[in-house]
């Protein structure tokens, strides 16, 4: 079925479509099982926005892997506007020490989220930590954090789709898509 007309108006553009991200996702699934071959992935998603995307990408790689989810909210900041004031909502459910993680995210804005959540992990001493994100907003970035795998890099709009949403709602539009500011202001 597709999504109601509503949702589907509140999109100024489509970004990337069904298509596209699946392609990537494949692409980003190879690169991975080259590079952690004969390795033993743990791969943590952070919830909820990296959903669809875990789904996707845990399918297209080729290696024994674990998964694990954690979720996050920012508070202090805006709907649209992180704050880089982390609450852990759901912890891990197993160690990953001596584990070799990837930390699978949909989007990374100003980095503050991620780089709160990657001296948590870090401190839990994996065997090796890294970062794969879908999107990449990179003009709006505060904190420098390495990214390892980069599905798209964007433009600096607020978008939504494909796991990301705008007050919960729009996660489940198949594509990625730019939301019209009369959506969100006012
Ligand atoms: P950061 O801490 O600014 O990097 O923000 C990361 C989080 O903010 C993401 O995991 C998303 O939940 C949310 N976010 C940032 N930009 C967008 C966007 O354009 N659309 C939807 N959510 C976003
Ligand atoms: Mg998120």
């Amino acid at each position: 079925m597709p999504p109601s007309s509503d949702l589907l108006s509140d999109v100024s553009e489509v970004l990337l479509t069904e298509e596209q991200i699946a392609a990537k996702v494949s692409e980003l699934g190879r690169r991975i099982s080259l590079d952690y071959a004969g390795r033993e992935l743990t791969l943590v998603s952070v919830l909820k926005g990296s959903l669809p995307f875990m789904a996707d990408l845990m399918r297209s790689i080729d290696l024994p892997l674990r998964i694990d989810l954690m979720e996050v909210s920012s508070y202090g900041g805006t709907s649209t506007e992180s704050s880089g004031l982390v609450r852990i909502l759901k912890d891990l459910s197993a160690p990953i020490q001596e584990r070799d993680v990837l930390v699978v995210e949909d989007i990374i804005d100003t980095g503050l989220t991620l780089n709160y959540l990657l001296r948590y992990l870090r401190g839990k001493n994996p065997r090796s930590i890294a970062i794969c994100t879908l999107l990449n907003k990179p003009a709006r970035r505060l904190v420098e954090i390495p990214l390892d795998y980069v599905g798209f890099e964007i433009p600096d709009a607020f978008v939504v789709g494909y796991g990301l949403d705008y007050g919960e709602v729009y996660r489940n539009l198949r594509f990625v898509g730019v939301l019209r500011p009369e959506a969100y202001q006012s």
